[in-house]
């Protein structure tokens, strides 16, 4: 149901998707998934679960798969801990480690077989129900100084249907990516209707250079089309299909897109794992000073010979 008002939202559930491999990652995530990597002092997962919450989503499913256990443990109470700190006085320290305790009404699911994002989405069927929701990777970051979903969650309230957050990426690179064909102006919250999308194209046949990321915000009537989405690319059952089929269709709404200009890390992906880790690192107001001055040394010094 289409509405003009943006303030009214009718999204309340977030849906995270933390079952894939990371093979990329291996061995680092041979018993470890890759969200819980840390970027400085806080697991990827965390900034992800906080972006949902600070987006008015507090209801978060997570769809984890083999070792979820670290991760149900991150976001649990750990008395042991908070009664060593509590006894040492760091309450500091004390504070964050229940923060992640108290972060969000949290749940989990288990994929069972890493079939794909979109096998990992229907995952989510029974918990969401029939209402819209939000869909974030736990692996792709958003900085919280550029909030994207928030403009997602308007682009929502006031079209219905669906919302697929886009970047441009260099055309030489569109083929990593799923990519969407748009057309018209974007509205006044950013939005392009979203007329076709393709899984990882390749660069000579992709439609544009508009790259699909780990944001989504999707009707319901996604989980009947996944149901009937046959595996695509790589064996597995890919989200980007069971839009298409909508995009081009309009069942269940249309699809929009919001193209995204503000800063993400894909933490999946070992080299912008460690531009994340650096490039944070260096904006801390603790460890930054002391770290961009090692870091500048050692470019010029070191890497500069
Ligand atoms: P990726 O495409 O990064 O795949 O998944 P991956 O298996 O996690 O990592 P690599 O490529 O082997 O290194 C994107 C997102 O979709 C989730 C992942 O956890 C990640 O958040 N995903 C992927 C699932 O939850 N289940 C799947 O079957 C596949």
């Amino acid at each position: 149901m289409a509405t003009d008002q943006t303030s009214v939202r009718p999204v309340t559930k977030a849906v995270v998707t933390v079952a894939g491999l990371g093979t990329r990652f291996l061995p680092a995530t041979k018993a470890t998934p890759k969200e819980m990597l840390p970027i400085v002092d806080k697991p990827a997962i965390q900034y992800v679960v906080e972006e949902a919450v600070a987006a008015g989503l507090d209801d978060v499913l997570l769809v984890t798969g083999r070792n979820k256990n670290a991760i149900e443990n991150h976001f649990d109470r750990n008395w042991e801990l908070e009664a060593a700190l509590e006894a040492k006085g760091d309450l500091e320290r004390l504070k964050r480690v229940r923060e992640s305790a108290v972060i969000a009404d949290l749940h989990y699911t288990r994929q069972g077989d890493p079939r794909g994002l979109g096998h990992a989405v229907l995952c989510a069927a029974r918990h969401v129900g029939q209402e819209p929701f939000a869909v974030l990777l736990g692996d792709d970051l958003i900085d919280e100084r550029d909030p994207l979903l928030t403009t997602m969650l308007d682009v929502q309230a006031r079209h219905g249907g669906s919302v697929v957050a886009l970047m441009q990426v260099p055309r030489d690179q569109i083929n990593l990516y799923g990519c969407a064909a748009i057309e018209g102006e974007p509205d006044d919250l950013g939005a392009v209707t979203i007329v076709d999308l393709v899984e990882k194209p390749p660069v000579a046949d992709a439609p544009s250079n508009l790259a699909i990321i780990g944001r989504y915000v999707l009707d319901p009537g996604v989980f009947d089309v996944l149901r009937e989405t046959d595996p695509g690319r790589g064996g597995e059952i890919q989200l980007t299909d069971a839009l298409r089929r909508m995009a081009v269709s309009g069942e269940h709404g249309p699809v929009h897109g919001v193209v995204f200009t503000g800063r993400r890390y894909d933490t999946g992906d070992r080299l912008e794992y460690l531009k994340t880790v650096v490039r944070l690192a260096a904006e801390r107001a603790d460890l930054g000073p002391d770290f961009s001055t090692w870091l500048k040394g050692y470019v010029t010094e070191e890497l500069g010979r």
